[in-house]
C-alpha cells in the first residue's frame, strides 16, 4: 500500500442490477480518524456502494481498493474491515461476551487473544456490564452497540455501519454517537450511512450526498452549509391553521414555501433573519394570518438535503 493509495479508494465506481443504473461513476476516499456520512433518499445506492467496498459485489466497472487491495479478488483485503450490519446479526440466546467470542473466532482471531479481544470491544462500546447478560434480554440500543461490538473484534482500521440509529431513542443514540466518536479518535475511519441528518451534522467530518448513482455533494458540514447559505437564516412561521388558498398566495408573494408538505409550516432564507421575523409578523397579521411562531435558525443538513433532492443545488 502506497500512501496514495489511502485506506479506502474507490474511482468511478458503476453497477446496475438487471440493467438498471444504480451506480454511475462514485469516487470516495477515506482517511484514518474521519467519521463520513454517506447521505441518500431510499433507494440511492448506499447499500449498494457498501457491498462494493466490503467485497461482496463486484461492481461492473472502476476500482475499490481497500488497503490498495480489490477487496473482490483479495479477500484477506477484508480483515482491515469490520461491517455492522443494519439488522442485529448476533446470537440471541447466547450472552454479550459468548457472542464476541464467536465473533473474535470467525474473523480468524488467534484463540490465546480472544478473550482480550472480547474485553477491548465491550469496554470501547460501554457494554461490559452486559457481558453476562443474552443478547435476546437487552434492550435495543445495548444490542445496537453489541453488534458494534461484533463487528471491530478483530481491530478493524475501517469500520462501516449501515444505518445505526434506525429504531433507536435519544440516549441510546447520544451512547452511539459517543462510541462512534470514541473509536475514530483511536484512529479508526468510520463510514456511516444514515437518514438521520441531525446525526450526520452533529458527528460526521465529512458528509457525501448519494444521489441518481452519483455523490452529487460532499464536504464538511459546516463548509457545505456555508458554501450553500452563505450568512443567510432561515425564517420558518407555524401558522395557527392550513391558510386557505388566498392566503397560500399571499405566503408565496412573501416569498415563504411550504416545509415538509406541511401547509402550516412555511419557511424562506433570509439575510437579515430577526429584523425579517418582526416584520413578517406584522404584514402576516396585516392579511389576516396569525402566525403561532416565527423562528429564525441557521439552515440545517435537512435543508441543504431537501434542495439536493429536489435538484436546486447543483452537485
Ligand atoms: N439485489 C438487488 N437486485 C436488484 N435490485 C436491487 C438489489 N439491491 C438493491 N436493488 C435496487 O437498487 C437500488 C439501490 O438500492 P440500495 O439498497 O443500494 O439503496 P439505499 O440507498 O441503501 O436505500 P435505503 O436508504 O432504503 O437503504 C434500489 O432501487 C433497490 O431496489
Ligand atoms: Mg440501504
Amino acid at each position: 500500500m502506497t500512501a496514495a493509495d489511502g485506506l479506502l479508494t474507490v474511482s468511478d465506481v458503476r453497477h446496475a442490477y438487471d440493467g438498471r443504473s444504480v451506480l454511475q461513476g462514485v469516487d470516495l476516499t477515506l482517511n484514518p480518524g474521519e467519521i463520513y456520512a454517506l447521505l441518500g433518499a431510499n433507494g440511492a445506492g448506499k447499500t449498494t456502494l457498501i457491498r462494493t467496498l466490503c467485497g461482496r459485489l463486484k461492481p461492473d466497472a472502476g476500482t475499490v481498493r481497500l488497503n490498495g487491495q480489490d477487496p473482490a479478488r483479495v479477500p484477506s483485503a477484508r480483515a482491515v474491515l469490520g461491517l455492522v450490519p443494519q439488522e442485529i446479526a448476533l446470537y440471541p440466546h447466547l450472552t454479550v461476551s459468548e457472542n464476541l467470542a464467536t465473533f473474535a473466532s470467525l474473523a480468524q482471531v488467534p484463540r490465546a487473544a480472544v478473550a482480550d479481544a472480547v474485553q477491548r470491544a465491550m469496554s470501547l462500546t460501554r457494554i461490559l456490564d452486559r457481558a453476562h447478560v443474552p443478547v435476546r434480554h437487552l434492550s435495543g440500543g445495548y444490542q445496537r452497540r453489541t453488534n458494534i461490538a461484533a463487528a471491530i473484534v478483530h481491530q478493524p482500521r475501517l469500520l462501516i455501519l449501515d444505518e445505526p440509529t434506525v429504531g433507536v431513542d435519544i440516549d441510546a443514540r447520544a451512547a452511539l454517537d459517543s462510541v462512534i466518536r470514541g473509536l475514530r479518535d483511536l484512529g479508526v475511519a468510520i463510514l456511516m450511512t444514515t437518514h438521520d441528518l441531525d446525526q450526520a451534522g452533529g458527528l460526521a467530518d465529512r458528509v457525501g450526498f448519494l444521489k441518481a448513482g452519483r455523490l452529487v455533494l460532499e464536504g464538511a458540514p459546516a463548509a457545505l452549509l456555508a458554501s450553500a447559505f452563505g450568512e443567510r437564516m432561515e425564517l420558518v412561521v407555524q401558522l395557527s391553521e392550513a391558510p386557505n388558498p388566498e392566503a397560500a398566495e399571499r405566503l408565496g408573494q412573501e416569498g415563504l414555501a411550504p416545509v415538509e408538505q406541511r401547509a402550516d409550516l412555511w419557511a424562506r432564507l433570509d439575510s437579515d433573519g430577526y429584523e425579517s421575523a418582526g416584520l413578517l409578523h406584522t404584514r402576516l397579521q396585516a392579511i389576516g394570518l396569525r402566525p403561532r411562531e416565527i423562528r429564525v435558525r441557521a439552515p440545517s443538513l435537512h435543508h441543504l438535503f431537501s434542495q439536493v433532492t429536489d435538484g436546486t443545488v447543483a452537485g
